[in-house]
Parts: C-alpha cells; structure tokens; sequence
C-alpha cells in the first residue's frame, strides 16, 4: 500500500469560485484521490482557503464586513459547497490557522537563521488620498511588458508575469481609484532567493518525468534570472512578523506576504487535519511531511492551474529547500490550463460564466464532474459552451451509460424477476468482450495513474460503449424467444458490466457510481478493478436480487440551453 499525498491549490477566500477553479484544480485532484483510494492505497487529500492578503481584505471591505468574519463566513460556504461537489479532501483548511501563523513564524526564523533573510529598505506604492501603502492587488495600472490595463500590483493577468506594485505604469489605487500616488520608504524582509538558484536548479533537474508545462515555466523563471523575493506586507491581516517568538521591532503594523504563507498552509493543514482527530485515532502529520517522521515513502502531488506553478515550483521549494529542515517537497506537479467561458474569462461582474453554487441550482454534481473532466483544460485552455456541455450530458451520460444500466437492468426485472440469472456458459461474442474490456481497462487505469485526465475520460466513455455494443449484437431479447440459457449468459454478463462500470466511474462520478452499487447489492466506496475482465464480469453471484435504480441522468433540453445561456451569458455576450 503506497502513500500518497495531494493537495489542490488553495482557493481565495474572496467569494465561492466558478466551474474553472474547479475544473482546473480541485477536481481533477478529487479524481485521483478516489482513484487512488479505491486502489488501496493511503490518501490523504488537502485543501484550504486562502485568505490572508489583499484578496482577503478587498473582499471584506466590499462586503461591508471586517476580514476576520467576513472570512470565517466565506470558509464555510466554500467548504459547503466543495463538500456538494463529492470533494473528498481529508482535511479543508484555512490559512489563518493558529497553526499556520505558527509554521510560517517558523519558517521565517530559521531562513533567517540560514542567511536566506534580509531586512532592507524598499521603495513602495503609497497613496497620499487612502493615507497607506498600496501591496500588491491594491495598486492597478498597465503591465510594462504587454501594455494591458488593468494589471494588478503582483501579477499581469494577461501576460502572467509577476509584477512588483513600482512596475506598474499610471497606477492608481484600487481602494480609492486615486492617482494621487508616491512612493514612500519602508522597511521588509526579503527572501535571497538568488542565493539559492543552484540548489533549485538541482532539484528541479530530478523530476524528469514532469509534464512539460511546470517545467517549462519554472525553467523560464530561473532563466530570466530570480529575485530576491519581499514576504512581508504593509497590512493588517494576516500573520505577524516575529522573530525569535517576539514581534519583530519596526513591524509591528506589517505582516507576512500571503504568497509566503499560503504554500506553508498545505503543511498547517495537516496539522489541524491532526489536531482535530475525532475518531479516536492520533493522526500523525509528520508521517505526511517529515522525512526524518516517516515522509520518505510519501508520493506528494500538487494539482493547480498555471499561474500558480512559480510559487510552487520555485518560491514554496526556496522556503522548504532554505529551511534545511527534512521537509517533504513535491513529487509530481499537474498543472492545468483556463477553462474559459466561451473564449473569454469568467467574470461575475459581466455575468459570464456559471459559479460553483449555481451550476448546482441547475444539474446534480456528477452532471458538471462528467463535463469538466472530460473537457478538463489540459494541454490547452478549453472554452466551456452550453452547447458542448449538452451534448456531453445526452450523449455520454444517458444516451451511453445511462441506457445501458436502465435497459438491462430493466429487462432483468421482466425476464429473470430481478435476479443475476444462473447458468449457460459464456459464448464467442463473450470471450471478444472479454479481451476487448481487459485491453480498455488496462488503457484507462494507464491513463489514471498518469493522471492525464482527458484520456481518462475517453476510455471510461469506451468502456460504457463496449457494453452497449456487446448488448446490442448479443440482443438478449431475441435469445429469450429461442435460448433462455443464452439470454441468461448475456443478461448476466450485462449486469456485471453495469456493477464493473459503477466502480471504474466512481473517481468521476461518486454519486451515480454510490446509486448504481447500491441497486447491484454492492459495497461502496468500491475498489478499483483489474484489468482481467473475465474475473471481472463473472463477480456477481446468480441469484442476487438487483433492481434499477431511480431515473440516474435526464436529458438537457434545447429550452433549458437557451434560458441559462441568456441568465448566464452565452455565444453572443
Ligand atoms: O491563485 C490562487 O487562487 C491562490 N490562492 C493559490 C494558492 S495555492 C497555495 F500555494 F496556497
Ligand atoms: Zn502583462
């Protein structure tokens, strides 16, 4: 049994997220967690809100609400509303955590303790109106490298490169909008990260087998050469600038920059995963992060969207790497690209694009899980159109797997009152299924494993096809009429195919997988199968009473298109 750690990269507190952060993190991280689970082995599955910085703090002040309730409200609705999703995190955190302020405090002092920490005097956005500094998202302005307006103080949404607040040309706060703006001294730390290219150089050249896009970003980033990266902020909220366990003298009003503490939280949240143990048994979070506590044979996997991989593949490793303590880094990073909303991003302001609670307001979970894994924005950013997302629903969904559970299911219930029918011995057109199945079982569980989760898809979408074309040439409904030992043999093969596909759907679709196992008298959650398709479709027992199960998918109508595509925004917004 292999350990395995995953985390998805950690959704801002700002307001519930829309179908893309689900699609390109959270999601495909849930996907293979169950896969993993149902392969025996230990998952531990992590996420959290991230809500320290000026996302945190923009959003409370238009919520009308001071950050500390403001996010305690929002962490709850997020964690709700994930958990409405089927997403089976082991722990959902918060970054504000008395254990992350802790860790990260801990961080800090033994970089600082390294040599890796410097306390400088920085020239930094002030606005003379707001009577403040302006970090990061408070400043907005044109990106010097691509002339968009608005790029934000830390980061230009349309070119991706980080930014400090002083590149920004005509900046103007995004408090006030006031352009009465200086620049002011004031003191920070900084993080050397040039002193530890080298060091990041040789571990980024032990992960061979990273898919292109993580690595061709953080080459693209040691290339242009690093900077010495400011973790402190001019704020209130967030975790306070210590050193030695005592308020760092000429920091009492700042804090730790939120891209510094955030990654640290994926740890402090195993901590409060441990501290909050109810089920009687210790949870041990060093045996997930320490390598010196039992770590070493731990598999971590990140899952984020591409605008993280900088932090994740050079800032967060400089922190853990700098540190010298035995701590856990990362094995596999899967980075993903935009979903977008027809070709454009998603906006709340605009109305474009369907948010996490109202997509569930129209369709049950597994509707969206089954569309946005098998339209997962992977090699290239993906456009989500209702019309797409229709025909994946009527076509894949009930069109192929849905009529095959009902239909045969059905047709038991008539002919073989309910029961897995006894007897024949499975013919030449079963011995085909056999092989063709084992061969697509070993491609889908390849797929899996190497998380390509497209493929993944594909192949679980052949599968259900491979059943329904076996159904249709064996057609038990003509064998009844002439050989019920036949039709018992294909019948029994169908009910099989229906309990093999519950379990080989389950990473994608829980609720549907939970349904259909427990109409088949299954257990459930379920383990993953082999790839021998004779052991695996010979499993039921004849005799067992099945029956099928309520209505799984309805069809979505051309009417129910064009009323979401006007509330939502569609191809003409
Ligand atoms: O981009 C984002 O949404 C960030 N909140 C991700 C943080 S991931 C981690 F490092 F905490
Ligand atoms: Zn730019």
């Amino acid at each position: 049994m292999a350990r395995i750690l995953i985390t998805s990269a950690l959704p801002y507190i700002n307001g519930i997220k829309h179908l893309g952060n689900l699609a390109g993190s959270m999601l495909p991280a849930d996907v293979y967690a169950r896969f993993k689970r149902a392969q025996g082995d230990e998952v531990l599955y992590i996420c959290a809100t991230d809500e320290h910085g000026t996302p945190a703090e923009l959003a409370a002040a238009a919520a009308g609400q001071d950050v500390s309730t403001y996010c305690a409200e929002q962490h709850t609705l997020q964690h709700d509303i994930g958990r409405a999703y089927g997403l089976s995190w082991d722990w959902f955190g918060r970054s504000s955590s008395p254990q992350n302020h802790r860790l990260t405090q801990h961080f800090a002092n033994v970089l600082e303790d390294q040599g890796l920490i410097e306390e400088r005097v920085d020239q930094m956005v002030y606005s003379v109106d707001d009577r403040r500094f302006l970090p990061d998202r408070y400043v907005e302005g044109t990106c010097p490298h691509c002339a968009y307006t608005p790029a934000r103080g830390d980061q230009c949404d349309n070119c991706g490169r980080l930014l400090d607040p002083t590149d920004l040309k005509d900046p103007y706060s995004a408090i006030s909008g006031s352009r009465n703006i200086e620049v002011r001294d004031t003191r920070h730390l900084y993080l050397l990260q040039t002193k530890m290219e080298p060091q990041l150089r040789d571990w980024l050249a032990t992960k061979d087998d990273w898919p292109t896009l993580p690595k061709s970003i953080a080459y693209k980033h040691l290339d242009e050469g690093l900077i010495d990266r400011g973790i402190t902020r001019d704020l209130a909220w967030g975790v306070p600038v210590t050193r030695n366990g005592m308020p760092r003298p000429g920091f009492e009003d700042k804090v730790f920059y939120v891209w510094f503490d955030a990654p640290i939280e994926y740890i402090a949240a195993t901590q409060e995963w441990a501290d909050n143990a109810e089920d009687g048994k210790a949870r041990d979070w060093r045996r997930w992060w320490r390598t010196d506590g039992g770590a070493d044979d731990v598999r971590y996997l990140e899952f984020m969207g591409k605008d993280n991989v900088a932090f994740h593949t050079v800032s967060f490793p400089a922190t853990i790497l700098g540190s010298k303590e035995p701590w856990k880094l990362v094995d596999t990073l899967k980075a993903f690209n935009w979903l977008n909303w027809y070709g454009g991003k998603f906006s709340t302001s605009q109305n474009r694009g369907v948010f996490m609670d109202q997509a569930l307001e129209l369709l049950p979970p597994d509707y969206w899980r089954w569309y946005l894994t098998a339209n997962t924005p992977e090699s290239s950013d993906t456009a989500f159109t209702w019309e797409q997302f229709q025909s994946a629903i009527n076509r894949d969904l009930n069109d192929v797997l849905g009529n095959f559970v009902n239909r045969i299911l059905k047709f038991n219930e008539t002919r073989f009152e309910g029961l897995v029918p006894d007897g024949g011995e499975p013919g030449e057109l079963e011995q085909k299924l056999y092989a063709d199945v084992s061969a697509k079982l070993a491609d889908l569980t390849e797929q899996m494993e190497t998380i390509e989760i497209r493929k993944s898809a594909q192949a679980l979408r052949d599968l259900w096809v491979l059943g329904n074309q076996y159904l249709q040439e064996a057609a038990p409904w003509t064998a009844i009429k002439t050989d019920p030992a036949r039709a018992a043999v294909i019948v029994r093969t169908g009910l099989n195919l229906v309990a093999l596909f519950a379990r080989i759907a389950a990473p994608v679709l829980p609720f549907t997988a939970e349904k259909i196992a427990e109409a088949m008298g299954e257990p459930y959650p379920h383990s993953w199968p082999s790839t021998d398709a004779e052991l695996e479709l010979n499993r039921l027992p004849p005799g067992r009473p099945v029956r099928a199960p309520d209505v799984l998918f309805r069809k979505v109508e051309d009417a129910q298109v064009a009323e979401w595509a006007e509330r939502f925004g569609g191809a003409e917004a």
